[in-house]
């Protein structure tokens, strides 16, 4: 329970300092006025199937935001070009929601075509699944860019792992959502 309120007091304060440093606009999306409420809907029919998913929807977040910032960088597969970040050993077999993202960005689109990033909807949705799950609300704001890449070595190296002390785990949570 401890561990579980520090980190998401740790991801208010990144979703805060992303609000400043990268002039995101709780008021972004001003065409696609239902988008809170889509999203919400999608992690409540997930949930409601799954509530295990709550938790990795939460984790699938924070797991993108620690490889280059907050990209949705996770949801790329491998291409040619680049190996994707799914297969990093803090990856691997263990993040899950990715259908979950790609229902709610798919309900979004018939709503409000092109209009809003993948990014938004995976940042959206760990606020919801926290707020379902009984945790706390904070305003979220929008606008962030899709990454067209994605970075398997920073994955293995930015992300935290079972294997690494708590003092460890937190200063991560303090230098990666700084740089986020
Ligand atoms: C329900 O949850 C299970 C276990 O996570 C998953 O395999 C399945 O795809 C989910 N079904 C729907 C309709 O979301
Ligand atoms: C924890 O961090 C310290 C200081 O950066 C480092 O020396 C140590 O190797 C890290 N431990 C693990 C298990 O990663």
């Amino acid at each position: 329970m401890h561990h579980k309120n520090t980190i998401i007091v740790l991801l208010v304060s990144l979703s805060s300092f992303l609000a400043i440093n990268s002039q995101l606009d709780y008021y972004y999306y001003s065409s696609c006025p239902n988008l809170p409420m889509i999203v919400r809907y999608g992690v409540w029919a997930a949930m409601k199937n799954d509530s295990r998913i709550a938790a990795s929807i939460l984790r699938l977040h924070f797991h993108d935001c620690f490889v280059n910032g907050c990209d949705a960088s996770i949801l790329l597969d491998d291409t040619k070009t680049f190996k994707g970040e799914q297969k990093a050993g803090p990856n691997r077999n263990s993040v899950r929601g990715f259908d979950v993202i790609d229902n709610i960005k798919a309900d979004v689109e018939r709503a409000c075509p092109s209009v809003v990033s993948c990014v938004d909807i995976l940042t959206l949705a760990a606020r919801e699944a926290v707020v379902l799950s009984g945790g706390p609300n904070w305003p979220v704001a929008l606008g962030r860019r899709d990454g067209l890449t994605a970075n398997l070595k920073a994955a293995n190296q930015n992300l935290p792992t079972p294997f690494e002390p708590l003092e460890n785990i937190t200063a991560k949570f303090t230098l990666y959502s700084s740089r986020a």
